[in-house]
């Protein structure tokens, strides 16, 4: 097959597929990440072994290289260099039964537009990847969709160079040793739907990445600044943490990240690295289509929100030196470690409810265009190699095969009961984060999210009153049939009230 963009990503993906068996011809527009590739073959094969990638110094070269009908993988950056290698492809003689994969962080409307664009030129396919470069290489998280024929082709790559986890217990089965991949064990890589679908399923895992990690940060942060301990000492938190429920890669790689040392300075590097967050726009276009679908994901939205008001520095220096908050509180060696043990249990729940976000828009989405994503299948694909990967999905899995039709994973009865039991201490936390003045949107947004779900009866009722009072916009009354629409006329003293005819 041709490979094309040879950066991190491309050139880990590169490796994986040869580690499975795939000869490739490889293209970069930069020689130099060409060379560096068949370096990199060079020295990972066995002793006098014919090279399992080959170079090539032009589109035209590459589709020379390979046999009919050609398939051909991208990985370079989402939006125009996309269409400039499809372009490229397409002027070196690319054909109509040629199949061309996007694996890069694309938008999924823009995955739509290119289905069409490119009909009868070659078929475009996406499959959104997760798992960063160590995925890429060893083993990632696949989402493909798109033509259905294409997916016949590309199924076998795909699941030979996905991540494996263990059926029976869900956990990833790992090999980080160049030409030893991991063979057994179910794929994380599963046909999505229709073209769209892979990316846009991609772009929600971003959603809840966000939300996950934000949530870790404020944990972090409500230690740090609440309870005065050093990162270390959050670090040895976290890891035991990462011993039971909550186990995840994020969880993993947070207690890492605030072990680390800065060479340096010899100080915690956590607290050299500047708190400005940086965002390449998942989060965001996830943000975006909640709002636009009308899906509550108010943790995944905070989350993006935290990432922008962290961008704020110099205006949150100044107006640290303005604006007050509460006095520093200070807890017994007791308290402190209860309050520990209460934010566990609150970031467990807070996590519940952005997953159940993250599905609920997904449902929303789905219905919308038309996709029948399987919950069961996609909760299953990211168990191993993506972001997000964590023991939590076998269970949100185990809830969409017990019902598929579950309208919300809140609804579950091992998740329900999880709530059930934690929620007092998730409150509680969240309280005490309040009262010594440390900020925790996500986590607040969750809470809210969950007592809003779960409320028969919420204010919208006077919102309608308001909306009809200044606009005439009327409201339905729960007393008369769904759909009939009122109105009172607010200015006459009489108040009568008419029924709307359509
Ligand atoms: C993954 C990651 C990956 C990447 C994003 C997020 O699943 O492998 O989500 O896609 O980390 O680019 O980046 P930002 O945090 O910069 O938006």
């Amino acid at each position: 097959m041709g490979f094309i963009g040879l950066g991190v990503m491309g050139s880990n993906l590169t490796m994986n597929l040869v580690d499975h068996g795939y000869r490739v011809a490889c293209f970069d527009l930069d020689q130099n990440k060409v060379e560096s590739i068949l370096a990199k073959d060079a020295s990972e094969r066995a002793e006098n072994t014919e090279p399992r990638v080959e170079g090539c110094s032009s589109y035209t070269e590459l589709l020379s290289k390979l046999k009919a009908p050609h398939l051909i993988i991208i990985s370079v950056p989402a939006g125009d260099p996309v269409d400039h290698v499809c372009n490229h492809l397409i002027d070196a003689g690319i054909h109509a039964d040629d199949i061309v994969v996007d694996t890069g962080n694309s938008l999924w409307t823009d995955s739509v537009a290119r289905e069409e664009q490119y009909k009868g030129k070659f078929i475009f396919f996406s499959t959104a990847v997760s798992g960063g470069e160590v995925g890429a290489r060893f083993g990632p998280s696949l989402m493909p969709s798109g033509n259905p024929y294409a997916w016949t082709r590309i199924e076998p790559v795909l699941k030979a160079i996905a991540a494996k986890v263990d059926p029976e217990t869900g956990k990833p089965l790992e090999s980080h040793t160049p030409g030893q991949p991991v063979l057994e064990g179910e794929p994380c890589a599963t046909y999505i739907g229709p073209v769209g679908a892979g990316h846009y399923v991609k772009m929600v895992h971003n959603g809840i990445e966000y939300a996950d990690m934000q949530l870790i940060c404020e944990t972090y942060h409500v230690m740090r600044e609440a309870l005065h301990m050093a990162p270390a000492e959050i670090a040895e938190v976290f890891r035991r943490w990462n011993e039971g429920k909550l186990n995840s890669y994020l969880m993993e790689i947070s207690a890492e990240v605030l072990e680390q040392m800065d060479p340096e300075t010899q100080q915690p590097l956590v607290d050299v690295i500047l708190d400005r967050a940086g965002q390449k726009g998942t989060g965001l276009w996830t943000a975006v289509s909640a709002l636009q679908v009308g899906s509550p994901a108010q943790t995944i939205t905070s989350a993006v929100f935290a990432r922008s008001i962290s961008s704020l520095k110099d205006e949150r220096v100044a107006a640290s030196k303005v604006l007050s908050g509460p006095d520093a509180p200070s807890f017994s060696d007791d308290e402190k470690m209860s309050i520990i043990n209460k934010l566990e249990q609150a970031l467990y729940c807070s996590k519940i409810c952005a997953y159940a976000q993250g599905f609920q828009l997904m449902a929303m989405a789905g219905k919308e265009h038309g996709w029948t994503l399987e919950f069961g299948e996609i909760a299953k694909i990211w168990r191993a190699g993506c972001i997000i990967r964590a023991v939590f999905l076998q269970s949100i899995s185990q809830a969409y095969e017990n019902n598929e039709d579950l309208a919300n994973l809140l609804l579950d009865p091992f998740f329900a009961e999880q709530i059930t039991q934690y929620q007092a201490d998730w409150r509680e936390s969240i309280a005490q984060a309040t009262l010594a003045g440390v900020p925790c949107p996500a986590m607040m947004s969750a809470l809210s999210y969950y007592d809003s779900y779960r409320t028969a009866v919420l204010p919208a009722n006077l919102l309608q009153g308001q909306r009809d009072y200044f606009g005439a916009h009327t409201y339905q009354r729960v007393d008369k049939p769904a759909g009939k629409k009122y109105h009172i006329e607010w200015s006459d003293p009489a108040r009568p009230q008419t029924a709307i005819k359509k």
